[in-house]
């Protein structure tokens, strides 16, 4: 049983549904900001690229699936990939390409790429977000060159993700209210067996911020909102926790 309503997203002067990608042209200067309202998103990223190992290959061909504003792109500098956005909003492309992301507009259930061309295809924080997740699956694995490498984050489908990162997490600053569709939330073995399906052993692993990390984080926050101090401090890391049960990390190789 579902314990979260659809509900709605108010993300400045218009409601939008819940999950609407509309909200990211609204909450677009929040992008970049590291304390904004996509700061986790900095911190998931920073983890997800620590799965890429640097390559020799000349021309190795990163493509980064539902990319937003381009928040991989500082962590695999110096790594040696070409870096290939993908996303459907406009608003959010346009900042990866001031990142140096070579964009695309388009959707990650078909994207406008040959097949086997890509060395590492990332998906972060995507799958949650679209209602035929098997499909961008099935484009991520068809994208990958034989022993390319896939590696994603999502949001499982239980009703521990739904409280902490809907119920909880959109009352504090580090998700924006209505960002999620809970009923779009990814079930880790379904995802293993449909990469699977396509090619890809995928290894699955929880990840959570660093308890000590947010709190200091919050509490930061909290006294830049009051005082209108600059805010200088470190990021919480994202570590491995022993649950995927709320948040969960995906690494896998295509065979063939
Ligand atoms: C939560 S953001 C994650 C952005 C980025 N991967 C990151 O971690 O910073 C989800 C992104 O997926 C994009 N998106 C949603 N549905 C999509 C689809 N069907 N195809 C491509 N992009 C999509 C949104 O526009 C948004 O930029």
């Amino acid at each position: 049983m579902r314990d979260v309503d659809a509900g709605t997203a108010s993300t400045g002067p218009r409601v939008l549904p819940r999950n609407d990608p509309r909200q990211y042209d609204d909450l677009a200067g929040e992008w970049w900001r590291p304390d904004g309202a996509f700061a986790m998103l900095h911190w998931l990223a920073a983890a997800r690229a620590a799965l890429v190992p640097p390559t020799s290959r000349p021309d190795a061909l990163l493509v980064d699936l539902g990319c937003g504003a381009g928040l991989l792109a500082p962590h695999l500098s110096g790594k040696g990939y070409r870096h290939v956005g993908v996303d459907v909003t406009r608003s959010a492309l346009a900042q990866a390409a001031e990142h140096g992301v070579c964009v695309v507009q388009g959707d990650a259930t078909a994207v406008p790429l040959p097949d086997g061309c890509a060395d590492v295809v990332s998906a972060g924080e995507l799958l949650e977000h679209v209602p035929a997740w098997p499909r961008v699956v099935a484009e991520a694995c068809r994208l990958l060159r034989p022993g390319g490498l896939l590696v994603l984050d999502t949001l499982n489908d239980t009703a521990l993700a739904r409280l902490v990162a809907v119920r909880i997490a959109e009352r504090l600053p580090t998700v924006p209210r209505g960002i999620h569709d809970p009923r779009l939330f990814v079930d880790a073995r379904a995802l293993v067996a449909e990469c699977a399906r396509h090619g890809v052993d995928l290894r699955l692993r929880g990840i959570r911020p660093q308890a000590g990390g947010l709190v200091a984080w919050l509490l930061r926050r909290r006294r830049v909102a009051r005082t209108g101090a600059t805010s200088a401090g470190r990021a919480p890391r994202i570590v491995p926790t022993r649950s995927t049960a709320v948040l969960y990390q995906g690494r896998g190789v295509r065979n063939g």
